[in-house]
């Protein structure tokens, strides 16, 4: 796994940060053959950062699909990339990381409230092992003036019940009774490289960032970890771990890359709770390492 992080844009030419820029592989000019396929595979492998971040856009109207939608087409893999972000947050563990695997069909429609609701039939894989299982799944993206997160229904009973107790209990008595409490940077590393003991740690920053995933995804969003920039251990309480991380996420759309900072706790019983998320200012925050 000693892959460099790779930042490819594509097609940039005239294109802001507008809000109103969606992807839309299907526009893709004919002069880049392959780009659809390669950006919707490249874009998933980015999501648990082990190999290549490769990144296209394009520009088009801001033209939302209704009805029955094109399962390979961005409307329908932005709205399964929530409900990847939903289930990691019900179902994410150091050893359990959801990962949306392919759309088998989707429909949008405008629904009273007002928002729209996708309904979509998707396969999600469980990223640690290879256990794959398709679930329905409903994601209501609200409207307004202050609109608010996406609301997700979603069931996928099969990855909830693999078992990973044993591993888990493991690494909490680890942590639980080292004297001194860990700290790690960039996971993974400029070469795409993570020590296998802080793996639990990468995975765990997943999870975490996937509850600022949820919450801030839209329509028009695709977001994704980058990077776990920073792992500070802090004192336990209540027989948690507790833990304060810098995640940096990459929202494809607009092509920025967000700094967050995430205070949270996990256990075996409890999970992931999030006490504390905060967008960092963009000019207080380090540059992801591109040399060493
Ligand atoms: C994963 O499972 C599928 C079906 O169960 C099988 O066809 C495939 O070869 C497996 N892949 C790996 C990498 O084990
Ligand atoms: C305890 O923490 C130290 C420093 O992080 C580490 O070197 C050591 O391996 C840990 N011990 C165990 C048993 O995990
Ligand atoms: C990591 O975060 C902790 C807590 O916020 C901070 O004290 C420490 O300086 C940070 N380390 C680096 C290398 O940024």
């Amino acid at each position: 796994m000693d892959l460099a992080i790779i930042v490819v844009l594509v097609g940039l030419a005239g294109v802001t940060g507008s809000p109103t820029v969606t992807i839309r592989p299907e526009a893709a000019p004919a002069d880049r053959p392959a780009h659809t396929n390669t950006v919707l595979q490249m874009t998933k492998k980015t999501v648990f950062g082990q190999e290549t971040v490769l990144i296209a856009k394009e520009a088009v109207e801001d033209v939302m699909a209704t009805g029955e939608l094109n399962p390979s087409h961005y409307p329908a893999q932005r709205a399964a990339k929530v409900i990847q972000h939903y289930l990691n947050t019900r179902y994410g563990s150091p050893y359990r990381l959801v990962f949306m695997r392919k759309v088998h069909s989707g429909h949008a429609e405008d629904v009273a409230g007002p928002g729209r609701k996708y309904r979509l039939e998707i396969s999600v894989q469980e990223f640690l092992r290879n256990i794959t299982e398709k679930c329905s799944a409903e994601v209501l993206f609200p409207r307004g003036e202050k609109p608010g997160s996406p609301e997700v229904q979603a069931s996928c009973e099969e990855l909830r019940n693999i078992n990973i107790k044993a591993q888990e209990e493991a690494l909490y008595q680890q942590y639980k009774r080292n004297q001194s409490l860990l700290s790690a940077q960039y996971l993974p590393d400029s070469h795409g490289h993570i020590d296998p003991d802080m793996e639990p740690f990468w995975h765990l920053g997943i999870v975490a960032a996937s509850f600022v995933m949820l919450k801030e995804s839209t329509e028009n969003t695709l977001y994704n970890v980058a990077q776990v920039a920073n792992v500070t251990q802090l004192e336990s309480e209540n027989d948690q771990l507790k833990f304060d991380y810098i995640v940096l996420l990459h929202e494809m759309v607009s092509q920025e890359i967000l700094h967050w900072k995430l205070l949270f706790t996990w256990s075996p019983s409890e999970g992931v709770k999030v006490l504390h998320m905060e967008q960092l200012p963009r000019c207080h925050c380090e540059k992801p390492p591109n040399t060493n």
